[in-house]
């Protein structure tokens, strides 16, 4: 997910073949429309996303090590579906996929020294760019038998980024997405973390718009057919609020409560929505 900060002081990234000259001033949002074509195009990442994830499962179990999963994922994307792990190499990010256990909220750095143990939670998130088109997904696996408060935490936050999706249509804004989960996740007595946030997506893995999941109905940026941005809550059993490491990537809850997440990429059609990374459960 995209970092609000950073986000807020420094231009989007912008294609290699894209003049700097074009680029626009800060804070510009720049929201592309995807065509039909491109639209297959981000059809065919996100599934290859999905299919990376559905690939995965059944390995998450007691005793494997978060840098085995990297691995397994890695050669999947790189030796099945002959498509390239997005995030190794971004902006210095050492690994293939992003690996988040309990207190971690995103961007967990696999390990070998990482061993999963009964009652761990853990956010598995994989972006593939397959033909220079991006998929972006994640999903939190309990790891044998869980709390109930985990599990309580790992399936409210899946609900939460539903009731944002739902929200999407032609006409509807960015604000009612960000209230809609917000109003179904505080009520809950859990918190959602507000200094990362879904994203554009396309040739470009985190472009305009923002995608807070919190908000006000009415507020923020009209959708229109075409748009594609991912919708990302991240939710945590305590308070919001959230660490750095000083690896520079693992964020963490501030008072090590649980956090979970849930990611789809999604478009905007004339009618309504289409996810681009259902599992193959799902479609
Ligand atoms: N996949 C994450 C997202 O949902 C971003 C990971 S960037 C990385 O936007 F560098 F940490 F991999
Ligand atoms: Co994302
Ligand atoms: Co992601």
């Amino acid at each position: 997910m995209r970092n609000l900060l950073q986000s807020l002081t420094r231009r989007p990234d912008r294609p290699a073949t894209s003049p700097s000259t074009l680029a626009p001033p800060i804070n510009d949002m720049q929201v592309s429309i995807k065509t039909p074509a491109e639209q297959e195009q981000m059809r065919i990442a996100g599934r290859l996303a999905a299919d990376v994830l559905d690939m995965i499962e059944p390995y998450i179990v007691p005793g494997v090590t978060t840098e085995e999963l990297d691995r397994r994922c890695h050669e999947y994307i790189v030796d099945v579906q002959q498509a390239v792990p997005a995030p190794l190499n971004y902006r210095g990010f050492p690994k293939s996929i992003c690996t988040s256990v309990n207190h971690v909220v995103c961007h967990g750095i696999p390990t070998p020294e990482k061993r999963l143990k009964q009652g761990d939670i853990i956010n598995v998130d994989i972006t593939v760019i397959k033909d220079g088109w991006h998929g972006d997904t994640s999903r939190t696996f309990a790891v044998g038998k869980i709390a109930p408060a985990a599990q309580r935490l790992v399936d409210i936050t899946r609900e939460a980024m539903w009731v944002g999706i739902r929200q999407i249509r032609p006409g509807a804004r960015l604000g009612d997405l960000g209230a809609a989960i917000q109003g179904f996740v505080e009520p809950q007595h859990l918190s959602i973390v507000r200094e990362y946030c879904g994203h554009g997506i396309g040739r470009i893995f985190h472009e305009d718009p923002q995608v807070l999941h919190y908000g006000e109905r009415g507020r923020g940026l009209e959708l229109q057919p075409g748009m594609i941005f991912t919708v990302e809550p991240m939710v945590n059993a305590g308070k919001r609020h959230v660490r750095l490491l000083p690896d520079g990537w693992t964020v963490i809850t501030k008072d090590h409560s649980l956090s979970a997440q849930w990611e789809h990429t999604v478009l905007v059609t004339d009618s309504g929505y289409e996810v681009l990374t259902l599992g193959a459960a799902e479609r």
